[in-house]
């Protein structure tokens, strides 16, 4: 049985390569592609969305969500992603036309529509989903799981303290938290163990379809930023939280409570992992702390496979 899932994005060199992952897979029943203001401003998140789906040639809808967070002003990240998003990747112009209907209320009505069965994937900054929260108190029983590129027990790549997805919107991501929704919540601490170096990487795309170019340079983009970390090999965030859905074991997890911080001063936008339990509260997310690097190099081989 595919799951359903509308997958909520800021495109974005690694949400791309999320997505490429996302279309190959015979699991996944992708409702929506929902953008987001985040990377990159939200016409840009949306246009990228629209030529991406089209570029893979699918027809699923795209609808256009929240310009920026609810509270705070839109800080993107050019400085990653390229001004355009796609860093030196220029795809044709979408034909795809976009959803009239907002990115929440596609959520809301597709929840009702699956009947509890939905699986929101988050590859960006959490506003979409708040937003649908607070117009539809109710979509919190109709949303089976959130599983979000977010978040870090230990590190910050924003701040010290702070992953960009949260930090972006750490007021969204705690109303995401408080909600009772089950979340699988990626971050850093898994993403950091995923890296693919170059060999892989030049492995993974030495096919000749009529993806392969553009994978690459998504590819080589990710590894040219990662380096600049002292990473020696590319980081595709994004692509392990759609993996995890696709596979949930290609990551190893634990249960822990998770709070956000949207006061402090140093640690805006921290999610707060009681790894040991001090508070005794019930966990609220399942936390990705580990991968099973080989399964996410097989699973980008075999979704290389998919595009003739
Ligand atoms: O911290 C990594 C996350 O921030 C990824 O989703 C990347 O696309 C950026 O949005
Ligand atoms: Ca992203």
């Amino acid at each position: 049985m595919k799951i359903p899932v509308i997958i909520d994005t800021d495109p974005g060199v690694d949400d791309a390569i999320a997505l490429f992952l996302a279309f190959s897979s015979d699991k996944l029943d992708i409702k929506a592609i929902t953008s987001v203001g985040g990377n990159i401003p939200l016409c840009k998140t949306t246009k990228n969305a629209l030529d991406l789906v089209d570029y893979i040639g699918k027809n699923t809808i795209v609808s256009k969500g929240a310009e920026g967070p609810i509270l705070r002003k839109l800080e993107t990240a050019e400085w990653v992603h390229g001004e355009s998003g796609l860093a030196s990747v220029v795809l044709p112009e979408s034909n795809i036309k976009l959803q009239e209907k907002s990115a929440w209320d596609v959520m809301y009505d597709e929840a009702v529509k699956q009947e509890g069965k939905l699986n929101i994937i988050t590859l960006g900054p959490l506003t979409n989903v708040a937003m649908a929260l607070i117009k539809y108190p109710d979509l919190k029983d109709k949303v089976e799981k959130i599983t979000m590129m977010g978040g870090a027990c230990y590190i910050g790549n924003t701040t010290p303290a702070a992953e960009f997805n949260i930090y972006v919107d750490a007021e969204a991501a705690d109303i995401v938290f408080k909600s009772g929704i089950p979340i699988t919540m990626v971050g850093l601490d898994a993403t950091h163990k995923s890296c693919i170096y170059e060999n892989e990487i030049t492995e993974i795309v030495n096919v000749n379809n009529r993806v392969s170019q553009v994978v690459k340079e998504l590819f080589q983009s990710c590894l040219r930023v990662c380096k600049y970390f002292n990473l020696d090999g590319a980081i595709v965030h994004d692509a392990l939280a759609v993996a995890a859905v696709i596979d949930p074991s290609i990551i190893y997890k634990e249960d822990h409570y998770v709070t956000i911080e949207t006061k402090g001063e140093l640690t805006y936008g921290k999610t707060v992992v009681d790894i040991y339990n001090v508070t005794k509260n019930k966990a609220n997310a399942e936390v990705a702390l580990g991968v099973d690097r080989e399964k996410f190099i097989e699973m980008f081989k075999g979704m290389m496979k998919v595009y003739v």
